[in-house]
């Protein structure tokens, strides 16, 4: 899912000529209130039957709240949590009709605490985090899985969608973007719940649940800068 409609269209491109299958590209500005709903019609018109749901889409923005434009805040919210839930809502349904379905939530190493200057990014992944545990629960013996890949910064267009200024502490070490998501497919067909990518993200998520909260936020606000 993505705005871009030349990008997804070379892909699929990519993707067909590589390994000889048939490919679909719908675009959709997912900040756009039921934008999920148009993506979920587009399938349900060819016949497309789900077996995957992705929800890679997000984006964060760096500084604090209160200087940031109010839109950009809005449309994370839409984009980070309220597309991502309403397209769980509209596919994990018929997954579980049909005995088998894998659902792989792009969560973060932000969802570990409060996030000082990139506030509603932290929460929003905090959500991710949250809500794909409750319902991998839910979802227990019914054939369909949900996997919460929490990775730490790694090497995409993220910093410069966030406005983050190129070169911050936070991305000097960044990971593979094609490790992160082979890692994530790997973690996503063998149904795990949670996943904790790389050895800063399982640093921090022990860190995280030893150190006060207090500290924590500190820490995050000056990886932030
Ligand atoms: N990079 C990191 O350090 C990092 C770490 C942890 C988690 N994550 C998470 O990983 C996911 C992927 O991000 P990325 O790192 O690959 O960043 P990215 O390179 O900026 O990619 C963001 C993706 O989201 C899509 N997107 C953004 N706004 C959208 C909208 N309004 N409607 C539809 N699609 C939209 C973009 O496509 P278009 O621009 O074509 O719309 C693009 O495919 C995000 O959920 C992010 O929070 C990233």
């Amino acid at each position: 899912m993505a705005r871009n409609k030349e990008k997804l269209l070379s892909i699929g491109k990519d993707l067909e000529d590589a390994y000889g299958i048939r490919t679909w590209a719908c675009p959709c500005d997912l900040s756009v209130k039921d934008a999920a709903l148009e993506l979920y019609v587009f399938t349900e018109e060819r016949g497309l039957s789900v077996d995957v749901l992705i929800n890679n889409a997000g984006f964060g923005d760096a500084g604090p709240f209160m200087d940031r434009p109010w839109q950009k805040q809005y449309e994370m919210v839409q984009v980070n949590i309220a597309a991502l839930m309403q397209l769980t809502h509209l596919y994990l349904k018929p997954m579980t009709e049909r005995g088998y379905g894998k659902v792989l939530n792009l969560s973060s190493v932000a969802a570990f605490s409060a996030g000082p200057d990139m506030s509603v990014y932290y929460a929003s992944k905090a959500f991710v985090m949250s809500f794909s545990e409750a319902l991998a629960e839910e979802v227990k013996g019914t054939g369909v899985t949900v996997t919460a890949l929490c990775p730490g910064p790694t090497a995409t267009g993220f910093e410069k969608a966030a406005d983050m200024g190129m070169g911050s502490r936070m991305f000097r070490r960044a990971a593979s973007p094609s490790k992160v998501a082979e890692d994530g497919i790997r973690a996503m067909e063998k149904g795990r719940v949670l996943v904790y990518e790389g050895a800063f993200t399982k640093l921090a998520s022990v860190g995280s649940r030893i150190a006060p909260r207090f500290l924590t936020r500190r820490l995050a606000r000056s990886m932030n800068r």
